[in-house]
């Protein structure tokens, strides 16, 4: 299955064109994300990956990272253990391969993670490609320089208009949680079979 996993605030906002985020200390989030993407595949953009501060991407997990570069231009800045794409299209084909081994096998299916950014997250969205989104609406309007162009902080409105356009999203609230200085709402979104 192809998933993402984000936070967004009431204007869309991820964060800071430096890579840190728009909002901090969400402990319960974070140990949100550490669990259910330990032991699958996590693909993010270059400057994600970037702002990760880890050569090597998050341990535990089989770390993809995006760019259009050639080679010869990222050399100098991915340097760790993790292997480089140039498209989404290997996510979908990576997923198609995992579906086909579990209906051989009857192995656990394996999930592959859009960790972000923003431009990643909002090319999967509009091609349709995410089977499942864990969203997580922080009530609050931070300071941010990088938005989703997808609007999901108005979450109710997204799944009407994925519905009309014959997509059918389902949803799910998930937990209301006050994470740290902030209230927060835990969304898991899934696409019909
Ligand atoms: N709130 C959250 O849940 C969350 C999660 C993650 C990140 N963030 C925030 O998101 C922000 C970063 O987002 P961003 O949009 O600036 O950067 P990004 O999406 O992390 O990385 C952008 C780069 O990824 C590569 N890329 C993207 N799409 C690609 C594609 N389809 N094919 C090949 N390469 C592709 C390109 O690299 P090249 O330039 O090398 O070609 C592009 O410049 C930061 O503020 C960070 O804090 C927030």
């Amino acid at each position: 299955m192809i998933k993402m996993i984000l936070a967004v605030d009431l204007g869309n906002a991820l964060g800071w064109s430096d890579g840190t985020l728009a909002y901090r200390d969400l402990k319960l989030d974070m140990a949100r994300f550490k669990a259910l993407t330990t032991n699958s595949t996590v693909v993010m953009g270059r400057s994600t990956y970037l702002s990760l501060g880890r050569p090597n991407g998050l341990p535990s997990r089989r770390n993809i990272v995006l760019t259009r570069r050639p080679y010869s231009e990222i050399r100098g800045q991915i340097t760790g253990d993790v292997e480089i794409i140039s498209s989404l299209e290997w996510v979908l084909r990576h997923d198609s391969a995992a579906r086909q081994t579990v209906a051989r096998t009857d192995r656990e299916p394996s999930d592959t993670w859009i960790i972000g950014g923003a431009s990643v997250y909002d090319e999967a969205l509009a091609n349709g490609i995410v089977d499942e989104i864990h969203l997580t609406v922080v009530h609050a309007t931070c300071e941010a320089d990088v938005r989703l162009a997808t609007d999901l902080a108005s979450w109710k409105l997204f799944i009407l208009r994925e519905a009309k356009a014959g997509r059918i999203w389902g949803a799910n609230v998930a937990a209301h949680e006050l994470d740290g200085d902030f209230f927060t709402t835990y969304i898991v979104l899934q696409k019909a079979p």
